[in-house]
């Protein structure tokens, strides 16, 4: 075991002992192998660089209440990435070759999973990089996959609290037949100028559909979800949109609120419908829930309060989901690979 502080870390970057690479040339792709080496050898005509022709991915290894190791969901992040590299004209990386770098990952860094009950967890960032020189703009022929793994914080450290969002009309995240439903670097930092004023406010970005601004589309890097209660019923509410990306957690939580009885309902929101929720938040790998306090809309002079404190709903969705990912609960719906060791 590494000797880091788990209770300081937080969502940053550490260092790992190694990280996994493999390349592929013409559609053919190599064995992965874990290496020390955090520097790439890359052409500076590659087309990564020059087009941005890259993919990424997020996901996590627990350790959990009984000492067993779960890896949640990693063949939907792998799927998820086959998707953003084929929206880019890049060669998918195997499902099981993405699991063995994972895996292998794991094995190398092992020292590095944080231990049960400092709430810091192993993320995996898989990286898919065009590699091909090129000049012209087009898309290249060779590829490198990477996995880094970084230990991280709890997104809580102390108590589950609130943000607060504010929505921009001004900067679009994407649009709706862009590459919004990709992970590709370029939606990310093109959404920069609304993420970094938002924050210097100490706030989020709230970003509206890119053809009305009418319909919620995202929370900054995480989908939104909303609870509406009427006559004893729960609905759990979420956009539908082809500009946002399809969040694991969030198709996670649909499940349990299902499970717990809940109505689940995917449709554009408009975002006066805020009015309606007594719940909202943000939804992700890094947070899971990130519960909203207020939306403020500057421009229109209107904010939607949810209280200082999170919800009931979202607070018991969210530990139903940590439950799971610790080995606390059932994973009746077998998320969680689990290793003995
Ligand atoms: C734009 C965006 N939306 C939503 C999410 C949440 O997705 P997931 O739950 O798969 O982490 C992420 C994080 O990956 C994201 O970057």
């Amino acid at each position: 075991m590494k000797n880091i502080d788990w209770s300081t870390l937080g969502f940053h970057y550490t260092e790992p002992d190694y990280i996994v690479r493999a390349a592929c040339h013409d559609g053919v792709w190599e064995e992965p192998y874990a290496t020390k080496d955090k520097y790439l050898h890359l052409h500076v005509s590659a087309t990564c660089l020059q087009y941005g022709q890259e993919a990424f991915e997020g996901l996590k290894a627990f350790r959990g209440v009984d000492g067993k190791i779960r890896i949640f969901r990693w063949r939907e992040n792998a799927r998820r990435m086959a998707r953003s590299a084929e929206g880019l004209y890049m060669t998918p990386v195997p499902e099981e070759l993405f699991g063995k770098a994972i895996y292998l990952a794991l094995e190398k860094n092992i020292d590095f999973l944080p231990p049960y009950g400092t709430g810091a967890t192993l993320y995996f960032r898989p990286l898919l990089i065009g590699t091909t020189p090129r000049l012209g703009v087009g898309p290249g022929r060779d590829f490198e996959f990477i996995v880094i793994p970084s230990p991280i914080g709890p997104y809580y450290p102390g108590k589950f609290h609130c943000t607060t969002f504010i929505v921009n009309r001004h900067v679009d995240r994407a649009a709706p037949f862009g590459t919004g439903h990709f992970k590709v670097g370029g939606n990310y930092a093109s959404s920069f100028r609304a993420t970094e004023p938002a924050h210097a406010q100490g706030m989020d970005c709230l970003f509206l559909d890119a053809k009305y601004h009418r319909y919620i589309d995202e929370c900054s890097a995480a989908n939104f979800i909303g609870i509406k209660e009427q006559d004893g019923q729960i609905e759990y509410l979420t956009p539908r949109s082809s500009a946002i990306l399809p969040s694991i957690t969030n198709n996670s939580l649909m499940t349990l609120a299902r499970d717990k009885g809940y109505k689940v309902t995917r449709r554009h929101i408009r975002l006066e419908e805020l009015a309606e929720m007594q719940e909202a938040a943000a939804c992700g790998t890094a947070c899971v829930i990130s519960p909203i306090d207020k939306v403020i809309d500057a421009e229109k002079d209107k904010t939607y309060s949810f209280g200082k404190e999170p919800g009931p709903v979202l607070t018991d969705l969210y530990h139903a989901l940590k439950d799971i990912q610790y080995g606390r609960a059932e994973d009746k719906h077998h998320w969680c690979e689990v290793i003995e060791k």
